[in-house]
């Protein structure tokens, strides 16, 4: 081809090059293009081939035009090339982010549960299902209250059961939340349901099992005709539902003065399953539950006719259930303010605390820790 040809042929690649540069938004398809064009095969690329078929003096002239439009073709394709790189990133970038300044706030769980807290919310809900009231009582209790009114005279020998702190305005620091029953039999007379969750003080050496400021949960239940078995059945429920599985129980008699006959729930050890642990004292059994039927005399001071009302009374080890629960070894934990202890609210399966190896200190049965 001549000269003016020549010009032609570039003139209409580069036309083709824009309008198709115009249309292209893939940035490997404007790769591949570009190689199709300025490439050693490509519609420019391979007219420097033909340079050597121009007279000598005309061959500088046309691979000077052909590169001149070469590299007006590269620019070109760079410059496309720049763009939708750009267009890309950007809308990458609003993909990417979800933050959408539109939705309303999102509250985040914040703060955490004390183990004992957790486990007497969990004991709440149980016998609000079941029927009963929360009631709550003072820690500073009239000495008639925690002893006499549940049939402990002054001089019964089941006072020495309790170490209690004497206070010098002559009441005491509750031994038990046992109390409460005298004060909701007065409060709301028969038939009557009410648990009542509470902190309890005893005047004790402090170790890995005895602290001398610990929870109970006490339940009372009166109407007619209640017996043992629906102390039982009721026992099996709540400690099923705390602990998130069926668990066997044992019962032994026991000996409180407020009830007769009086009996010892336990619950199979929930650290070694049943097979003996230090926590269980090798013996498989984990006393949780000392209850009974309400003695006559009990009712009694608290205006009720034992003639017409029966009914059930247990005191739970609400610190050693939680202690269960948690696989905590070491009651003193629980009241040391140590932030490892707390429940996260979004796994109240458990606390943050590393638990301890089997075979170290025991939670060692004792009436502190019930
Ligand atoms: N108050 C008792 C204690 O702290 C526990 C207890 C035993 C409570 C038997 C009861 C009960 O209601 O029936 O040792």
């Amino acid at each position: 081809m001549d000269i003016s040809e020549l010009n032609q042929t570039i003139g209409e690649i580069e036309a083709d090059v824009a309008a198709k540069l115009a249309v292209t938004t893939a940035i490997d398809a404007l790769r591949g293009y570009e190689t199709a064009i300025v490439g050693k095969k490509g519609s420019l690329g391979s007219l420097i081939a033909s340079i050597k078929d121009y007279p000598p003096d005309q061959r500088g002239g046309v691979g000077q035009a052909i590169n001149e439009a070469k590299q007006r073709v590269q620019a070109k394709v760079a410059e496309r090339l720049g763009q939708l790189q750009a267009e890309h990133a950007a809308k990458e970038a609003s993909q990417a982010s979800t933050f959408d300044p539109t939705l309303p706030a999102t509250p985040r769980p914040m703060g955490s549960v004390h183990p004992v807290t957790a486990v007497q919310w969990e004991i709440e809900r149980a016998f609000e299902r079941l029927g009963f009231t929360v009631e709550a009582g003072p820690e500073m209790e009239e000495e008639y209250n925690n002893f006499e009114a549940l049939n402990i005279p002054p001089t019964h020998p089941a006072r020495d059961m309790q170490d209690t702190f004497w206070l010098k305005n002559g009441m005491v620091l509750r031994t038990h939340t046992s109390p409460v029953q005298h004060r909701s039999m007065l409060k709301f007379g028969a038939p009557l349901r009410v648990i009542v969750p509470g902190r309890c003080f005893r005047y004790e050496t402090i170790d890995a099992s005895h602290e001398n400021t610990f929870h109970q949960v006490e339940g009372l239940m009166i109407d007619r005709d209640i017996s043992i078995p629906n102390l039982i059945a009721m026992a099996r429920t709540l400690l099923a539902e705390v602990m998130q599985r069926e668990v066997e129980l044992r019962v032994r008699p026991g000996y409180f003065p407020f009830v007769e006959p009086g009996i010892e729930i336990d619950m199979n050890c929930q650290i070694c399953g049943g097979s003996g642990c230090a926590t269980c004292k090798r013996s498989g059994w984990i006393e949780i539950l000392p209850a009974g039927m309400v003695h006559p005399n009990v009712l009694r001071a608290g205006g009720i006719d034992p003639e017409e009302y029966t009914g059930f009374a247990f005191g739970l080890g609400l610190t050693r259930l939680a202690m269960m629960k948690f696989g905590f070894r070491d009651i003193r934990v629980l009241n040391a303010g140590d932030l490892r202890a707390l429940v996260s609210p979004r796994r109240l399966g458990g606390p943050t605390i590393p638990r301890r190896q089997e075979g170290a200190t025991s939670t060692a049965s004792c009436d502190s820790t019930s």
